[in-house]
């Protein structure tokens, strides 16, 4: 169930201020002040909100509170600036009403922390996404940029806002922000050049000399040190609670998000460091023929940091600080200007500088804040405006007069609003309408502004007009024309009553404000109502290079030369702040008073003079009056009826009907008197607080009544519940009891039984063991009787078998292991038939078959062995067992080829390229090729031939070319010669007759003899047609050669060189070999 809750809840004082009873101004004061001392620091006047400035956070403003006051009605809660935005937002987001929000109070009451709190608020409860979000987030910090350039700190506050604001937030129709757009009034740009006792100038200059990098500072040519300038006062360089470094920090990271460039920012700490600079420059007299002085800038350093910083050209500049060009009748005229003229000069530049740059600021921020969306919105304004201002000793000068109307203004808007907003109700809501007293301040309005004869006008017709013009002359004017307006007051004036009047000096005015008595010092109104920025000074600025200059200086432009003079600073304002006044008509007002409670910016302390001036020219208590002067209280049917409901039988606790007649029934049932109320529409209005009182009181009566019931009935109920579950509980333990003690009892006798049970099995199985075990060895025994007495049968039996086979039987087994034993000592012998070993006979009896045993075994190893020779290997075998028949024991060469196997093709005649044309040359296989050496017979010497042998004939040939020297058909060869010695020596000879032998016999060497003779040999063997070749071994041998035969004959003894035979011819049929001894 919704926990209904209303403002008169826990209420400390009176939430409302409509509900005060008696009303007076100490009951008003008293009642702020009891509840300022609770921390209530918000109260009511009706939906206005007075808001006392704490001076210290409070847990007030959390995401929770936001929640809280989230979609609740006005006087649901306790007060609370929330509950206003709240109420504010959503009847813009649900009816459709453009909302403004205005914040008044003087300065350090409270207005701008006011008006971030409202903004902060409708953040928080708008619509989110990501667009939004960058809306909502740009809105919000452009207040820390703002305020950086328009606040400073004053005697009243340390954070002062300079200049009026008005912002409108603009929201698409689910209430989503859109955009917003700012507007701003005058900033008090006297302040760059000087500040009061105590005070110091905007923000933005210590917060950009302590919080920027070295770097910047030096690329800026400034200095950190406040002192090094004019413009900045030094006894309160330094604010407690002010951090300017990190607050500069957090103006660079707003800019940023609010969306300025890099190069923005710094052509804008670019200003703010010329505008510095532009204070340094001081001046010096230089006297001229003329007898006046003329001024000269006395130190050009700082002149000529300015005008590089800002991209002007020094000359330019400096002439313009020492002369002026005046323009009379289209004509030009150059005068110069004295040191006090240059210092004017440079102020009033240094001031449209500053307050230009800020205007410019303000149009770049509406320029990234505006709303995307054309279509149509809703608007939300929020006002934060600088307060009613009045300093002592007649100090208000011509700011404060214009702050001063514009508050006039405001006031004047809020009881316009307020009575027909109050008229609308009564109409709405058809109650009879009473006419109220007030007193309209239109006629102090009309005194400022009136178009004739207003203060203003009369300034600005002072400022046009020709001839000498001062401050003097035009109060003469003002004392002339407003003499007899009732609210100015002074003492020039001849027939004025205040001739006598001491507080009122002369060179002052007095005005009676709807909020007191405010003493005007005429000085300097007409110079700052003119606001006159010397020609050639704006030319030098628009000539500037520095990005910003042109478009803050357009009158400087020689293209546009406008000789009609710029519409004063007052005639500005004054617009402005009808276009202020016609816009905030058009919307529905929603009102925060601030409150300022001390003087000396400090908590806790509430100084009853100072907050009772407030609430005087604030007109609060007036306020009230015109909120009770109908019907001080009133509230929906449903709301009064759902409050009230518990006072009368027949509403309670619920009716039926409809509200209105419930509340009928309900104040006739409580004997209300008729005169005290009356029924609206939907609402009903009570005439007296006090009856709304005794209502409440009766309610808190009955409430407690039905506490006290309510009381009674729990109680009961509760002593009821806890009685049954005392018995339920009792019935369940005693369930459970009874359970357990049977579980108990039923286990003991179950194991009572195992125990009897076991015991008598036991027995039983031990009896039945006992027969089994006897039965068994019964058994046993019968057996080994029957087995001993068998046994004893068998053997009777069978003992003279055992006796006739034994011998035999023994003889048999020995024989069969000593030869199981011989054989296998057998094994050990080789498979190699060259083995000549065989183990000994290891008995004599054996003597035999060891014998043949040896010759088998050595029969089968030899086949064995042939077994697994190849065809080829056969016939190299065959061929080296031709050799040995030949020539074993014959010639010594021979033991030397036996381990040399027969290769045949030495040269590799199918393969060499290079006897390519020989081989084919060759008709049959080739069964030998070899280098040998051809002995010639005139001096013995070999030189070297290719030898080839085929079956049927040997070839020679050259060793280079291989053309073929000599074939011969084998079948003509005779026999051939060797000796007996160890050298390679053969002769070839060949049968006389034959068709070779014409060329005579070949003596040949060659390192295969062996090789090549058995080969011949076996040629001959082989072949069927022919006969065997005869080989002749002996150490002298005739050879044909030709005609002649010559003897070859062999000695033993080394050739004296090398080892190898050397052959020699001894003489005409003899050729001597010497072959080297073995
Ligand atoms: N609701 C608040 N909670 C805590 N402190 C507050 C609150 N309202 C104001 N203050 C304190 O009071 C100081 C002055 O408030 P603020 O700047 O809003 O005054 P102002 O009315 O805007 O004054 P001015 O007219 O000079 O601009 C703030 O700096 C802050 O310290
Ligand atoms: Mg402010």
């Amino acid at each position: 169930m919704e926990v209904k809750t209303s403002l008169l809840d826990n209420m400390i004082g009176v939430g409302d201020m409509v509900l005060l009873e008696p009303l007076n101004e100490d009951s008003f004061i008293m009642n702020l002040r009891n509840r300022f001392d609770h921390n209530e620091i918000y109260t009511y006047i009706g939906s206005v909100v007075i808001s006392m400035n704490p001076y210290r956070s409070l847990p007030i403003y959390t995401p929770q509170k936001v929640e809280e006051y989230r979609n609740r009605n006005f006087y649901e809660l306790s007060p609370h600036i929330y509950a206003l935005a709240d109420e504010a937002y959503r009847s813009l987001r649900d009816q459709d009403k453009d909302q403004c929000i205005l914040i008044t109070g003087e300065s350090g009451a409270g207005k701008t922390e006011a008006s971030k709190l409202v903004m902060s608020y409708v953040a928080a409860v708008c619509g989110k996404g990501q667009e939004v979000n960058k809306v909502k987030e740009q809105l919000l910090q452009s207040n820390p940029v703002l305020e950086a350039f328009g606040n400073a700190k004053t005697m009243r506050n340390d954070n002062s806002s300079r200049f009026g604001k008005y912002m409108d937030i603009e929201f698409d129709f689910k209430g989503d922000p859109l955009g917003g757009v700012i507007s701003n009034y005058l900033l008090e740009k006297s302040r760059v050049c000087k500040q009061p006792r105590g005070e110091r100038n905007f923000h933005i200059f210590y917060q950009l000399l302590s919080g920027a990098s070295d770097d910047t500072l030096m690329k800026l040519k400034l200095d950190r040190d406040f002192s090094k300038y004019n413009y900045l006062s030094l006894d309160s360089a330094n604010v407690n609670g002010l951090d300017d470094a990190a607050s500069f920090r957090t103006v660079r990271n707003a800019m940023q998000i609010v969306g300025f460039m890099e190069a923005e920012v710094q052509s804008v700490l670019e200003l703010v460091a010329a505008v510095l600079k532009l204070g340094n420059i001081e001046f010096k007299p230089e006297s001229r023929v003329n007898g006046f002085d003329e001024s000269r800038v006395k130190d050009k350093n700082d002149l000529k940091e300015m005008c590089e910083l800002l991209g002007i050209e020094q000359s330019v500049l400096e002439r313009a600080f020492s002369y002026r060009t005046v323009e009379a009748k289209m004509e030009k005229m150059s005068t110069t200007l004295n040191v006090a003229q240059a210092y004017y000069a440079r102020d009033a530049l240094a001031k449209n500088l500053y307050s230009r740059l800020f205007s410019w600021l303000v149009t770049r921020i509406n320029e990234s804040i505006k709303a995307q969306a054309k279509t149509r919105h809703k608007v939300m304004g929020v006002l934060d405006i600088y307060g009613f201002e009045i300093f002592e000793e007649g100090d208000n000068s011509f700011e404060q007069f214009i702050i001063n109307y514009c508050n006039e203004k405001l006031q004047q808007i809020f009881i316009e609003l307020t009575l027909r907003e109050e008229q609308e109700e009564y109409i709405r809501e058809d109650i009879e309408w009473t006419n109220i007293e007030y007193f309209n301040n239109a006629v102090i309005c009309d005194l400022i502004e009136n178009n004739q004869n207003g203060i203003l006008a009369m300034l600005d017709e002072e400022c046009l007009r020709p001839g000498t013009v001062t401050d003097d002359t035009f109060l003469d004017k003002l004392n002339t024309i407003c003499a007899e307006h009732q609210h100015f007051e002074s003492r020039l004036n001849k027939n004025s009553k205040f001739l006598t009047d001491h507080s009122l000096p002369h060179s002052c005015f007095r005005i009676q404000h709807y909020a007191g008595k405010v003493l005007y010092r005429v000085e300097g109104f007409v110079d700052k109502n003119n606001d006159l920025l010397y020609r050639d000074l704006s030319q030098a600025m628009y000539k500037a290079t520095h990005s910003l200059m042109r478009q803050l200086f357009p009158e400087g432009n020689p293209a546009k030369v406008n000789l009609k003079r710029p519409p004063t600073a007052g005639f500005q304002f004054k617009a402005s702040v009808g276009v202020l006044m016609k816009n905030l008509q058009t919307k529905n007002p929603n009102y925060i008073r601030c409150i300022k409670p001390n003087d000396k910016k400090v908590a806790h302390i509430f100084t009853d003079s100072l907050v009772c001036h407030q609430v005087r020219y604030l007109g609060l208590v007036e306020n009230v009056r015109v909120r009770r002067a109908g019907y001080a209280f009133r509230q929906p049917y449903e709301s009064c009826l759902e409050r009230y409901k518990m006072l009368c039988k027949k509403t309670w606790p619920q009716w039926r009907g409809p509200a209105r007649d419930g509340v009928e029934v309900l104040l006739t049932d409580c004997s209300v008197p008729t005169e005290e109320f009356a029924y609206g529409r939907s609402k009903i209005f009570i005439r007296n607080p006090r009856t709304l009182f005794t209502l409440e009181e009766r309610r808190r009566a009955c409430l407690e009544d039905l506490a006290t019931l309510i009381q009674k009935i729990y109680r009961g109920w509760k002593s009821r519940t806890h009685f049954l579950l005392l018995k339920k509980s009792q019935v369940v333990v005693a369930a459970w009891y009874r359970r357990y003690a049977q579980q108990n009892k039923y286990q003991k006798i179950k194991s009572a039984t195992l125990v009897m049970q076991s015991f008598i099995r036991g027995w039983k199985a031990r009896n039945i063991l006992r027969q089994l075990k006897y039965e068994k060895r019964c058994k046993e025994a019968v057996t080994t009787i029957a087995a001993y007495w068998h046994g004893t049968q068998v053997r009777r039996e069978y003992r003279k078998f055992f006796r006739a086979n034994a011998g035999k039987k023994i003889y048999d087994f020995t024989i069969q292991r000593i030869m199981q034993k011989y054989f296998l000592g057998l094994k050990t012998t080789t498979m190699s038939p060259m083995d000549n070993t065989w183990p000994a006979k290891p008995y004599g009896f054996l003597e035999g078959a060891h014998t043949q045993l040896r010759r088998i075994f050595h029969l089968w190893r030899c086949k064995k062995y042939r077994g697994q020779f190849t065809e080829e290997k056969k016939a190299v075998y065959e061929e080296k067992l031709e050799a040995s028949e030949i020539f074993k024991d014959k010639k010594a060469l021979y033991p030397s080829s036996v381990s040399q196997p027969f290769k045949g093709d030495y040269l590799e005649i199918q393969k060499n390229p290079k006897y390519q044309k020989l081989n084919s040359a060759m008709e049959e296989k080739v069964l030998l090729a070899d280098l040998v050496n051809k002995i010639n017979r005139a001096n013995g010497k070999g030189s070297p031939r290719l030898f080839l042998l085929t079956k049927s004939n040997f070839v020679l040939a050259d060793q280079k070319t291989g053309q073929v020297k000599a074939s011969v058909p084998l079948p003509d060869l005779a026999s051939v010669s060797v000796s007996t010695q160890s050298d390679g020596f053969f002769a070839l000879k060949l049968k006389e007759g034959s068709a070779s032998a014409s060329k005579g016999d070949f003596l040949l060497s060659s390192e295969h003899l062996i090789e090549i003779i058995t080969k011949l040999h076996r040629i001959g063997t082989t072949a069927a047609d022919r006969d065997q070749i005869n080989i002749d071994i002996s150490d002298e041998f005739l050879v044909q050669f030709k005609q002649d035969k010559v003897c070859v004959k062999f000695i033993q003894g080394g050739p004296k060189n090398g080892n190898s035979a050397a052959c020699k011819r001894k003489n005409n049929r003899l050729l001597e070999v010497s072959v080297p001894s073995p």
